[in-house]
């Protein structure tokens, strides 16, 4: 997969590109990321990548030139997804992370300031995403975020066996809880079921674990997850009253 990520401060991509999960799969061949820095297609001698808005008003928008011509120049004749980050767009979540880790490229356009000119929206965007209901000062860190959580879904990319399909989120259940040595840690005993052996009994404790914490911290959650009828016994015994999600 090719992420191209156009934005005025390139630096800021530099450590979290560079480490874990995301350093290796670059390592690997399996993403390669490029950042651009928008202030290369500015045509004035100031480089302005801004300017103030029509019609009055504070803050400063992001002038349509150097944009598109910055995605002219990356994109080739290609049609590829051009993702703009704003809090306006559709709420990213993982099965957003799974469709765009479905595509071979995708290219970013980092949004600062108030805003971007109307019309990158209209004729240049091909999908607008918010990574939350929240505003931070630019889409960096929300492209940040999405390469992230696309990049971990690359086949290879998470160096052990047990893939990304288990994560709390993927299954539409949270995950329940994790423990590794010591087995008692300042009178804490970890369950007994986990050093039994019996694979069977773990797999069932585990996954009734998931369905109790979905229950406690994301009861939404569950109206959309894809359950056993055995999950439903267990979550109606659990008290959860409830709606479930028709079967497929
Ligand atoms: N830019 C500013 N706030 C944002 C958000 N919540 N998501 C994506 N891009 C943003």
């Amino acid at each position: 997969m090719r992420i191209d990520i156009l934005t005025i401060f390139p630096e800021m991509f530099q450590s979290p590109f560079d480490a874990s999960i995301i350093k290796r799969a670059r390592e690997k061949g399996l993403v390669d990321i490029h950042t651009y820095n928008l202030r290369d297609w500015a045509t004035d001698k100031h480089k302005t990548t801004d300017d103030t808005p029509y019609g009055g008003g504070g803050g400063m928008i992001m002038k349509p030139e150097p944009i598109f011509a910055a995605v002219e120049a990356i994109k080739d004749e290609e049609e590829i997804p051009i993702i703009l980050l704003t809090p306006q767009g559709r709420l990213f979540t993982q099965e957003v992370a799974e469709e765009l880790a479905r595509h071979d490229r995708l290219l970013f356009i980092c949004g600062r300031y108030e805003g971007v000119d109307e019309r990158i929206r209209q004729h240049l965007a091909t999908d607008e995403i918010s990574i939350g209901d929240y505003v931070l000062s630019g889409g960096e860190l929300a492209a940040m975020v999405i390469t992230d959580a696309v990049v971990r879904l690359l086949p290879g990319a998470l160096g052990y066996e047990r893939a990304a399909a288990e994560d709390s989120h993927a299954t539409g259940l949270l995950e329940g809880p994790h423990y590794t040595r010591p087995p008692e840690f300042r009178g804490w005993a970890i369950p007994e079921v986990l050093t039994s052996g019996h694979h069977a009994k773990v797999a069932e404790w585990r996954r009734r674990q998931a369905l109790k914490r979905t229950l406690e911290r994301r009861p939404d959650m569950l109206a959309r997850a894809r359950l056993s009828s055995q999950d439903k016994r267990w979550l109606r015994e659990m008290g959860y009253a409830g709606p479930f999600a028709e079967e497929d």
